[in-house]
């Protein structure tokens, strides 16, 4: 015990300046990657005639306000204060060096007028937008080509209103792609911490071609039945970092991207790096998800301390043929799932594609898994691996699993084809294709 204090003492004291204390402190975070910064220059909204009564239109304050930041560019940055209030605006771009702090009580209201949304070029890892064709719908809050941006504050609410958007979704009105909630392209050094995120019309926080990107303690919520309101999509970016936050969407909680088919193997920009860690909620799709959109490669993902209530597939690999891509080197531990469908899935076959030209040998490789230390409650299905005939998946490594709940006709086994890989310790004992003894060899245990 002396020791111990010790080595605390040691670490944060002595050691702390020069390297970060993570094995003897034992408390990881993401903090060291992009830091919070002090700005010394802030204006408010309210300077520039923004109104918080909900009804007023403020999309000149806030494009006026970023302006001014943008030109004047003050030594260290500029905080933009959003006092309490409700801040109706259409959508605005975001400038470098900037911190949008949202104070308690805070929310930007997206505008339900659509038809005065902007429209932008749709991705080139996508060729096409991703429910539409051609171009799609500028997110919200969105940022291009910027470095050093924070959005922050006391647990403000950015509000998409995403009813409209939903609603001509599911009456097939849609003209172009839905826009995210929040969107930054080609961007780095980005934090995104202490803010609730609510009905966005798309995916919620989409980070594409970017690095160095921290978003933690969010609250990201949708109603179940809200279609594609994914929770954070990292999207061909490398260095992300996901943490201590609360997620429930109608769709998959966080889900790591990286192009479609043709589109993104021409584009090449792998998601590489990312953590995932302390995130707890519930979808009616998947919890964590690899996929399906895998086009550039995903590798060196780590996912640790999960915890999932009321979802469809807790820990999901989706990808397909025409994808093409890699995805290895995946580490998935400390899940706990309760109240799911099927709690581990690894498929070969989900997802659609963007037009008839994919290539259908362009297969996608899938190695390097570990998924260890989960337990599942009142789980229906324990998993399912299916790799293609082709190209099966490898080096799958399962230890220390624990899923049980199905009962009578519910209750169904594990199921697996073209894979290879190992088990240890998990129950129900699963298929023969990770079991044989040959295969454990490829997973080094025990892991
Ligand atoms: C916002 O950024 C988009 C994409 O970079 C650009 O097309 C648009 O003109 C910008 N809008 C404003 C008001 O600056
Ligand atoms: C904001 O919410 C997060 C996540 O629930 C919480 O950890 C944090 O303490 C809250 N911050 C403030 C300033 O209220
Ligand atoms: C695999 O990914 C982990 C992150 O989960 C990383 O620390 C490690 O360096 C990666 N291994 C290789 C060989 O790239």
């Amino acid at each position: 015990m002396r020791r111990f204090v010790f080595s605390i003492i040691l670490c944060f004291a002595v050691i702390a300046p020069f390297l970060n204390c993570r094995t003897l402190a034992n408390v990881v975070t993401c903090s060291g990657i992009v830091p919070m910064r002090y700005r010394n220059d802030k204006i408010s909204i309210t300077d520039f005639g923004g109104v918080g009564d909900g009804r007023t239109l403020n999309t000149k304050a806030f494009r006026e306000a970023i302006f001014r930041i943008d030109h004047l560019k003050r030594r260290g940055g500029t905080l933009l204060y959003i006092p309490p209030g409700e801040y109706l605006t259409e959508s605005f771009n975001l400038t470098s060096r900037m911190t949008l702090y949202l104070a308690r009580g805070a929310v930007i209201k997206a505008t339900q007028d659509v038809s005065r949304w902007p429209l932008i070029a749709p991705l080139p890892s996508y060729g096409r937008g991703r429910e539409r064709p051609g171009g799609r719908y500028m997110s919200f809050i969105h940022g291009d080509g910027l470095h050093d941006v924070i959005i922050t504050g006391e647990n403000g609410t950015i509000d998409g209103q995403g009813g409209v958007w939903w609603e001509m979704w599911r009456r097939r009105t849609l003209q172009f792609t839905r826009p995210n909630l929040v969107e930054f392209m080609h961007s780095k050094n980005i934090l995104i911490s202490n803010v609730i995120f609510k009905n966005s019309p798309f995916w919620n926080i989409h980070p594409v071609y970017s690095s160095n990107v921290v978003m933690r303690y969010l609250t990201i919520l949708a109603p179940t039945d809200s279609p594609n309101t994914d929770g954070i999509d990292p999207d061909s970016s490398v260095h992300v970092c996901i943490e201590d936050s609360f997620i429930s969407t109608g769709d998959d909680l966080v889900s790591v991207k990286s192009g479609w088919d043709e589109y993104g193997i021409t584009y090449a920009r792998p998601s590489k790096d990312i953590t995932i860690r302390r995130v707890t909620g519930s979808s009616p799709f998947s919890g964590i998800s690899i996929g399906s959109e895998t086009s550039g490669g995903v590798e060196n993902v780590l996912v640790e301390y999960i915890t999932l209530y009321n979802t469809g597939f807790g820990i999901h690999l989706k990808t397909n043929i025409g994808r093409g891509g890699i995805i290895r080197n995946i580490t998935v531990s400390d899940v706990y799932m309760e109240n799911v469908r099927k709690g581990i899935k690894i498929a070969g076959d989900s997802g659609d594609h963007p037009d008839d030209n994919y290539n259908p040998n362009a297969l996608p490789v899938v190695k390097d898994i570990t998924i260890k230390d989960v337990w599942g409650e009142n789980v229906q299905q324990p998993g399912s691996i299916n790799g293609l005939k082709n190209s099966p998946f490898t080096g799958i490594c399962l230890s220390n699993i624990n899923i049980h709940g199905g009962t009578g006709s519910r209750k169904a086994p594990w199921q697996c084809s073209d894979v290879s890989g190992g088990a240890v310790k998990v129950s129900p004992w699963p298929c023969a294709q990770l079991t044989s003894t040959s295969q454990a060899s490829a997973c080094k245990i025990p892991f």
